[in-house]
């Protein structure tokens, strides 16, 4: 059986009697007729049946806390989503938190992740009762221990490591590896336990963070991370005599942008991870902790699709053929700053099937702009609509304004339901900071 974030579709995606692309009873084609194009699609059944698979595959261990990465897809909706199944967030800016609070989403679940959090984003977490801070480094001790103190405080906080593990992922989206901006090294660990037992009184260290990469496929990584953090409450129990009864692994798993990706499932993650705790917390003679997890990509990625009107074409006879459609590297910077590859059909009826491989290019000035290289899709002409695959996660997220071009519209589709959850940007939105002097 395959699970929501192996497979490159939503569930429930057919061709429909109409001959078009079908998701959760919506027509691809409607969408985009009713929308327009470039359409950021996210379907609920979807991003549900992944959310209530991470829950169920963690249920056995009871001191799981899940907390959404919403640097993955951050909109009202999404986040409101989330909180009402249950799930706490990782948020990383003052825009996170702001769109948490108007969501209506208080920060009693909420961790504030980051290599160089600022005053002013400290100061509204603090005001806003944020549960837990992962300080990264001794700047940020300091002045998240002046802050707190300013406003009466004691925090809460992680200190986030670097455990010192490579994982098999792009180098951009690795993390846990020595030379990384990310968190105190191994050997600057008992420095900050010190300074915050002896200096800085407004903290309160309740466990260690770490966050090893996306996009992972492997599953000993996760086992040697778990084995780093709980060696180093060990450690830090032997040398300071507290017990550090939390552990925050981040996020990371993989999900199948195409058939060669090969991600584990949620429940055989989670027995790893499970397994490797009480493995673990038993050798170091530890209680077993409080895991937090950090999910971003597996819970968003597979639920989403953006649909795109193809245009112009140049056939460069014995080399290759580019078909362009009308968004690009602005809505999906990925197969440019990655070289992520995506799988994508043609989501309006063909009468027959005429396979063509061709090149997926953007609308943007710039060559790279090349959304997919080499694919077979059915006899794409202008005016096609075409939906690319698994685009809910880190698209939007990271979409820009590049070429003047405005952001797509996102809707959530339920059941034949649609509605707008993301606004098509305005141009008026586009000049509305702009100064004529
Ligand atoms: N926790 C922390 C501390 C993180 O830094 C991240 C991701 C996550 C959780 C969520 O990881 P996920 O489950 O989504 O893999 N823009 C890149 C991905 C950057 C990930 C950054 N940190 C991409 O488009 O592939």
């Amino acid at each position: 059986m395959n699970f929501v974030n192996q497979n490159i579709k939503p569930l429930n995606t057919k061709i429909n009697e109409m001959g078009n692309l079908e998701i959760s009873g919506c027509d691809l084609v409607e969408l985009a007729k009713k929308y327009s194009t470039p359409l950021y699609v996210m379907d609920k059944i979807t991003l549900e049946q992944m959310a209530t698979d991470y829950k169920e595959a963690f249920s056995s261990y009871k001191n799981t806390r899940m907390m959404y990465a919403s640097k993955a897809l951050m909109t009202s909706t999404v986040a409101s989503i989330f909180y009402k199944l249950g799930f706490g967030f990782d948020v990383v800016s003052l825009g996170e938190m702001y769109i948490l609070k108007n969501a209506g989403i208080d920060f009693s679940h909420a961790t504030f992740n980051g290599n160089n959090k600022g005053r002013e984003e400290l100061v509204y977490a603090l005001e806003n009762n944020i549960a837990r801070v992962s300080v990264d480094n001794f700047y940020e001790l300091e002045l998240l221990n002046e802050i707190a103190l300013q406003k009466g405080k004691i925090q809460k906080i992680l200190l986030r490591i670097t455990p010192g593990i490579e994982c098999h992922t792009h180098e951009y989206i690795q993390t846990g590896q020595l030379d990384s901006k990310f968190g105190f090294d191994l050997h600057m660990i008992d420095e900050a336990v010190t300074l915050i037992k002896e200096k800085y009184k407004n903290l309160d260290l309740r466990g260690l963070h770490a966050h090893i990469g996306s996009q992972i496929f492997e599953t000993q990584v996760f086992e040697d991370e778990i084995e780093v953090l709980l060696k180093e409450i060990k450690r830090i129990k032997d040398k300071f005599n507290i017990e550090l009864d939390e552990i925050n692994i981040g996020g990371g798993l993989g999900i199948t942008y195409i058939k060669s990706d090969t991600p584990p499932d949620v429940y055989k993650i989670a027995d790893i991870i499970i397994n490797a705790i009480k493995k673990y917390a038993n050798l170091y003679e530890l209680n077993e902790p409080v895991l937090y997890i950090e999910p971003g990509r597996s819970l968003v990625a597979t639920a989403g699709v953006t649909l795109y009107t193809i245009g112009s074409s140049k056939d460069i006879q014995g080399i290759r053929k580019y078909i362009s459609v009308d968004g690009g590297m602005a809505d999906n910077p990925r197969p440019s700053m990655y070289n992520a590859e995506y799988f994508a059909e043609i989501a309006n009826k063909k009468d027959d099937y005429k396979p063509e491989t061709v090149t997926v290019a953007g609308k943007f000035c710039e060559s790279g702009d090349i959304l997919i290289k080499d694919i077979e899709l059915n006899s794409p002409k202008a005016g096609d609509i075409l939906c690319v695959y698994d685009t809910g996660a880190y698209c939007y997220s990271m979409s820009s304004n590049y070429n003047g071009v405005l952001k797509p519209a996102m809707v959530l589709i339920n059941n034949g339901k649609s509605d707008i959850i993301v606004r098509r940007q305005t141009l008026e939105q586009l000049i509305q900071n702009d100064v004529i002097v």
